[in-house]
């Protein structure tokens, strides 16, 4: 097919979004909670990730670079207390990352590798090697710092001063009647945030790529959606019919479960599925970082109040990776990466049947993440 055959809707989706709809994305996911690591890897012995990271540690100390809508960032604890920085040093723009935990005056600081200027958790610079003794370092050397916090087992970083919503609730995570389980991917996802949380909202995908797990295409109509916003969140309910499966609460068995779904978007980046089937309850809840426009970390946390015996979550887990792996290619191939704007007509979302993920798209759009210009 050439170019001129292309229709121009089409070719319009292939092309990449332009420099301003990618810098408003920054923008307006900049002023909400992002999950950036898990606390877990942030340990005094470091866990090697994906992305390059040194770690340096003493006592309660520990650093790793993430990189956050396209800017790197170092995440430290220093003397037990997070911090979040840009990871950029003020002298010649090194990785802070790549140097080393250091005390001054008795403080953790963090120790740039180029020249050895230290500086402390509010970003100030503390300490310049090469400096005369008798000489202060002025106030305005300094690196930007950010708002971090831990939940959920989770660090989090927020670009703006007020964060628009709060951090997402997740009262089973601290239940102990559910089993938690996780799945840590190594890679990361090639796709923007809001398509990843679309495509967990998405059901009536399951008996396409996930037949006889989540559906069967001898039944492929959309379930009744009841979809409602409640404060910084999207409710979508809905019940149907699955195959037995582990996330169905049934593991064999020629018979549909009967599911009924309460899912909840946390806007914009935070998705929670819960299903009750007759044997107990199965919630699928993933957090995403947008790594930049066109790349996305996922975080994803299970919880089940039946079949909770440990021994077991290996088959669960591996039954998540697998869902995933269905998935995960079908979603990068979604282009353009960012979501388009309504107006341009490149989806045909179809009204009722996609209502979860129409509801979804205008509320992004009124929160400024999706924009095109
Ligand atoms: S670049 Fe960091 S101390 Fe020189
Ligand atoms: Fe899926």
């Amino acid at each position: 097919m050439t170019d001129d055959t292309v229709s121009p809707v089409v070719f319009r989706s292939l092309q990449r979004p332009s420099d301003e709809s990618i810098q408003q994305f920054y923008r307006a996911m900049g002023t909400c909670w992002q999950p950036v690591l898990r606390s877990a890897d942030l340990v005094a012995d470091g866990v090697a990730g994906e992305e390059t990271c040194e770690t340096a540690n003493f006592g309660a100390n520990a650093m790793r670079s993430v990189t956050l809508l396209d800017k790197p960032l170092v995440i430290a604890r220093l003397d037990g207390k997070l911090t979040a920085l840009l990871d950029v040093c003020r002298h010649f723009q090194a990785r802070l990352s790549l140097g080393e935990i250091t005390s001054v005056n008795g403080q953790a600081a963090i120790q740039c590798p180029y020249h050895g200027w230290a500086y402390a958790p509010d970003g100030q610079c503390v300490r310049i090697p090469q400096l005369a003794a008798d000489r202060r370092i002025p106030e305005t050397v300094s690196v930007p710092t950010f708002q971090v916090t831990e939940a959920l087992g989770l660090i989090w970083v927020c670009m703006a001063d007020e964060p628009v919503f709060d951090i997402p609730l997740f009262d089973e995570f601290h239940q102990s009647t559910f089993r938690i389980t996780t799945l840590d991917e190594q890679t990361l996802t090639h796709t923007s945030s809001p398509r990843m949380i679309m495509a967990t909202l998405d059901d009536t995908h399951f008996p396409w790529v996930h037949e006889g797990i989540l559906g069967t295409r001898d039944q492929p109509q959309a379930p009744d959606h009841t979809v409602t916003r409640d404060g910084s969140t999207l409710k979508v309910s809905y019940t149907t019919e699955q195959p037995a499966s582990l996330a169905s609460g049934a593991t064999a068995g020629d018979h549909p479960v009967t599911i009924h779904y309460d899912n909840s978007v946390h806007m914009p980046n935070v998705i929670k599925l819960k299903k009750t089937t007759p044997t107990g309850r199965y919630i699928i809840w993933l957090a995403t970082c947008p790594v930049d426009y066109c790349h996305t970390r996922c975080f994803w946390t299970f919880a089940r109040d039946y079949d909770t015996d440990p021994s077991h979550d290996a088959a669960y887990e591996s039954f998540s990776a697998h869902v995933r792996s269905q998935d995960k290619p079908i979603i990068e191939s979604q282009q353009p990466w960012l979501l388009p704007p309504f107006w341009t007509k490149i989806e045909l979302p179809q009204a009722g049947i996609d209502e979860p993920l129409i509801q979804y798209q205008r509320w992004l759009q009124e929160l400024g993440v999706v924009i095109d210009v």
